[in-house]
């Protein structure tokens, strides 16, 4: 039987403190970006943040172009779960939740990474889904080292969201990163302990939960690229770069 084979590029020390550096930089941009955030704001105005900031660190933006993406951020509102285009039409309001995903190079490497932020004041409700979207990442990353399992990742995530009630988006995956944005293996947010490709040190992956408030299930949008639910109810998304390393998982898109 033909396995699909998965070639999977693990980094050296040198490279890994690179992606390390990448890695910051994006954490920085990502604090000025949040900074940004509130009612009134378009998401025009904060992909102008997005790239204004990749210049000033001498880092590239990894979106633009990708695919024929047509801007620096993917910024997706309540219902958008991914790949929102900014707009200058699309105004924040209180009340909403504001997924921003950025994406930049650093001397040949990437580094990804994703946060929802509530603007303003938004009901206890929405602060539960975006906080346990936050955590599933968290889980998902504590998973991230040698000997476990993509599955192990999985079946983290989807644990602490189902454990809330919520449901996990399977048409989106994170995935590994190094040199190019998007590397093998797929990293589902959802999974059994114990199966799938075994982890080693020196993999670097970006790990990406899409957790929505109803049904699972998710369309595309006209633009080709807006990712919404198909249901309408909100959605949360947080992403990370990590490293696979012996001491553990190394978070490389936290400041
Ligand atoms: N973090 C998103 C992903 O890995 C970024 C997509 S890049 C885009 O899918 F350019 F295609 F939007
Ligand atoms: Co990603």
């Amino acid at each position: 039987m033909m396995l699909k084979s998965v070639s999977v590029e693990t980094k050296s020390k040198a490279e890994l403190e690179v992606m390390a550096e990448a890695g910051r930089f994006l954490a920085e941009v990502h604090a000025a970006m949040a900074k940004a955030v509130a009612p009134g704001v378009t998401t025009a105005e904060l992909d102008a943040v997005a790239a204004r900031e990749i210049k000033a660190r001498k880092c590239k933006a990894a979106f633009p172009g990708y695919r024929g993406y047509p801007a620096t951020l993917c910024v997706s509102v309540n219902e958008e779960v991914v790949h929102g285009i900014p707009s200058k039409a699309k105004v924040l309001a209180e009340g909403d939740i504001v997924g921003l995903d950025l994406g930049l190079v650093w001397k040949g490497f990437y580094a990804d990474s994703a946060v929802t932020h509530p603007v303003g004041k938004v009901s206890a409700a929405t602060a539960k889904l975006v906080e346990t979207t936050r955590l599933s990442l968290q889980a998902g990353l504590a998973q991230a080292r040698p000997g476990n399992r993509v599955g192990d990742i999985g079946a983290a995530v989807q644990a602490v969201a189902e454990g809330a009630g919520y449901s996990v988006v399977r048409e989106f995956v994170g995935h590994g990163i190094g040199r190019a944005l998007h590397e093998d293996p797929a990293i589902p947010n959802y999974g059994k302990p114990g199966t799938g490709l075994r982890l080693s040190a020196g993999m670097t992956l970006a790990i990406e939960p899409m957790v929505n408030l109803g049904t699972a299930d998710v369309k595309v949008l006209a633009d080709g690229w807006t990712a919404v639910t198909a249901d309408g109810k909100y959605s949360a998304h947080f992403e990370h770069t990590v490293a696979v390393t012996e001491d553990g998982p190394r978070v490389l898109t936290a400041l």
